[in-house]
This record gives structure tokens, sequence and C-alpha cells, in this order.
């Protein structure tokens, strides 16, 4: 164990002297009062014409800036004067981690890989080039996937089953996002207390199981939630739990969604709930206070029934039938994340995963800003007339479209708070 960050920073250092025997970099978190650039960085060597370089990718929660250096020009100790905590580099060997804790001191540690991981990580490595495939977060051998009927009793991903196990794949990438806002977000104490997932629409599950996992492997304690109306969905996933020896982190409920008590939760997710249950899947969310919400909506009719008679010029849209779909599609999902936004989220639509793997691939990711107790007047009056504009949009819009969402009548309540606080009303 060293205490002194320099030291620290010198023995994370000379691990780069070999970069062909590094799996993965990550450094993530920030230090007490800093504020570093990005939420993460992850670093893995690849090879580009031949010669071994490090790319790096940074995210800063909307897009992902990539550089690759060369081995000599990599400084770990960069990006903790920047304000980063954490750092991990996974090697073919050992798991070195160094944190800057609270307090501003250095805690690292050194693990050794048990023997029986390594052939697995050497694997990893000894795939250099530039194009590698990025490795899945989390590897289809886990036990929970041949509970769920994904993989076959060997452990191999069954054929019919390998478009859900990508989907729940690329759901975990936003989960990684979800869970360094939540490291960040200093309110949610989540070094010391479980990182409560309430998942909407769980059906069978398969997402459910592996957030729960994914998260456990992220090293945080989770108790999560499961709820679908449908009381064989409730059975077989608790039946589930059981058998993986996690019933006491992992419930699920048969309730509708809209009937869920509000509770506190950091994080809500929901994979294609059916229609409206997406908006029931918001405004629990909104009224449980979620820190996040990682939506991907499902079919949606509510507004579509609706659009009978479209604005002009958009009435030479929406007279094709698969272009009304998709209008209303974009109409319903654009309110929603507006709504969120005048409520105080920062809000953004994403394709989560390729069109082939499912054509609803849109997420809604919303995360929940922290009040701003320390901004000046000035600012406080300009936030206000943005909320105001963004709320004057919204309400246009539904005007124009002679449209009445469902969202809308869900979190009117909330909505009429966030007029009265924007001088609306
Ligand atoms: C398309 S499935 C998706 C299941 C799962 N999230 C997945 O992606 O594998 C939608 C699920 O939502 C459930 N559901 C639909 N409306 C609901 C509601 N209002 N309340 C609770 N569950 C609902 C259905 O029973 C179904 O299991």
């Amino acid at each position: 164990m060293i205490s002194d960050l320099a030291e620290g920073i010198v023995k994370a250092q000379s691990l780069l002297s070999l970069p062909q025997s590094i799996v993965r970099i990550v450094i993530s978190g920030k230090q007490r009062s800093k504020a570093p650039q990005f939420l993460r960085v992850d670093i893995r060597p690849v090879l580009i014409k031949s010669l071994i370089h490090w790319q790096v990718v940074s995210h800063d929660g909307k897009k992902d800036i990539t550089k690759n250096l060369l081995p000599s020009d990599l400084n770990l100790e960069q990006f903790i004067e920047s304000g980063f905590a954490n750092l991990l580099i996974e090697t073919n060997q050992i798991e070195f981690t160094l944190r800057v804790t609270k307090s501003g001191q250095a805690q690292s540690n050194t693990r050794r890989i048990p023997a029986s991981d390594i052939s697995q990580l050497e694997r990893k490595t000894n795939e250099l080039s530039h194009d590698r495939v990025k490795s899945r977060l989390l590897d289809e051998n886990e036990e929970l996937f041949k509970h769920l009927g994904i993989t076959d009793h060997e452990g191999k991903l069954k054929p019919s089953r390998s478009d859900k196990f990508k989907q729940v794949q690329e759901f975990l990438k936003s989960i990684e996002i979800a869970i360094e806002f939540l490291n960040r977000k200093s309110e949610a104490h989540i070094e010391s207390k479980p990182i409560r997932i309430v998942d909407l629409g769980c059906g069978h599950a398969y997402l459910t199981f592996a957030a729960h996992r994914f998260v456990k492997k992220l090293g945080h304690s989770t108790e999560v939630l499961g709820v679908d109306e449908r009381a064989e969905s409730r059975d077989r996933n608790n039946a589930i739990a059981q058998l993986l020896d996690i019933s006491n982190e992992m419930k699920f409920s048969a309730t509708k969604i809209s009937q869920l008590p509000k509770q506190s939760t950091d994080l809500t997710i929901a994979l294609h709930a059916c229609d409206t249950a997406t908006d029931d899947a918001i405004a629990w969310a909104v009224k449980s206070q979620s820190s996040v919400m990682l939506i991907a909506p499902c079919c949606q009719h509510d507004i579509q029934s609706q659009m009978s008679a479209a604005p002009t010029p958009w009435n030479i849209v929406t007279r094709y039938g698969i272009l009304h779909e998709r209008v209303g599609d974009i109409i319903t999902d654009s309110i929603r994340a507006q709504i969120l936004r005048v409520l105080g989220y920062r809000t953004e639509i994403i394709e989560f995963i390729a069109g082939d793997h499912t054509p609803r691939n849109l997420m809604i990711r919303a995360f929940k800003s922290n009040k701003d107790t320390t901004l000046t007047t000035s600012l406080k009056t300009q936030r206000a007339q943005d909320r105001a504009h963004d709320l004057q949009d919204l309400d246009k819009m539904i005007a124009e479209w002679r449209i009445a969402p469902k969202l809308m009548e869900l979190l009117h309540e909330e909505l009429e708070q966030a007029r009265s606080g924007a001088g609306l009303s």
C-alpha cells in the first residue's frame, strides 16, 4: 500500500514501460473541489502502422474524443493534476489502483490477477489492432446469462438471443456513464450506500440482472428493483435471483408502473417499456427524484393517434403513413426530452445501439442537475429566462400540433411549479 501520491504516480507510470502488457487504463472520478474536463478517460494500447500507440478516449457525457499518443507521450500525472481522483491500470498480471481520497490522501492497491483469469487477459492484450473489437462489458460466460436463457448450458450465446444480448451490452455503457455521474454527484454518497436502481417494464429482466452484476463489478454495492405488470415475470425473476443467491439485493414486483409508490432512487432504467408505459416510467423517475434516468422508448401510438391535423407545411410529410409514424416518434421523444429539460435534467437523446439490432434504438438520458446555490443573481435570472423560453416552445409545439402528450398530464403539477419558477404564471 502506497500512501504518498507522488510515489503512487511513479509506480503507475512505471507500469507503462511495457504497453503490450496493458489491458486497459481507466481514469475517473473527481477530487474534492476540482472539476476535470471529462467524466472519464479510457486508455489502451493499439498498433498503428506497426507502432504501438496509446489510444486515449475522453468522454464528456455527450461525445468521445479519441487521440492516439506515442508511448512516451502518456503522462498519468497530468490526469491527476487536472482533478481526476481514480486511476486503474489493468495489466495481464496485476490490477493497480490509485485513488485520491476526499481528504486529499493517496491510497493505492496492487492485486495479482488469479491465474485462471490471466489467459483471458493475455488474449485481450494480444489483440492490439487499431480496430480491435471493443471488449464486452459483461462476458457471455457470466452465470446469470445461463439462468436467463441467453446462453446455453456450455455458456455459449444462443443465436436467437444475440440481439437482446447486444442491446444489454450497449445499454451497460450508458449505465457506466450514469455511475460516473453518481460518483461525481457528492450528495449520492455512493461509496457508503448501495446504488438504488429501478428497472421499469423489466420483462424477463435480462437488463435488470446484467445491471446488477455490472454495477457490482464496478465495485459498488447495489439494490435493484425490477417492475413489470406481469406476475409470471415477477415469479420467474425472483426465482432466478434466488438461484444466483442475490435475492437480498434484487427484488421483483408485479405492479403497473403508474401504481408503483415513489421511492428514493439513484438510477431509473427502462428498455422498451411499451407506448405510454415509457411516460409512466419517466414520470415515476421524476417524482422519485431519480438522479439519472436511462430510458429507451418502445413503440409509440399515443401521439401518433392524435396527429390528425398536422400544422402546415408538416401536412406534406404526415400524409405518408410511414413518415406520419416517424414524425410521431420524433415529436413524442422530443417532448419527453423538453419536459425533462424544464424540470432541471440535463437531457440527451442518443442512439444507444446500431439500428440493425433493433429499430427502437434511441435512448433518452437525463441527469439531474444539482441545485446551484452559488449562482449570481444575474445567472439565476438568465436560467429562469432560458426555462421560460423552453416552456413556451413546448407549449407552442403542443398547440400547433393540437396534441395532449401523456407525460404532460402525468407531470402537470411539476410543470406548473416550473412555470411559476420561470415567472410564467
Ligand atoms: C417489450 S417488453 C421489454 C422487456 C424488457 N425491458 C426487455 O427489454 O427485455 C415490455 C415489458 O413492459 C411490461 N409493461 C408494459 N406496460 C407496463 C406497465 N404499464 N407497467 C408495468 N409493466 C409494463 C410488459 O409486461 C413487458 O414485459
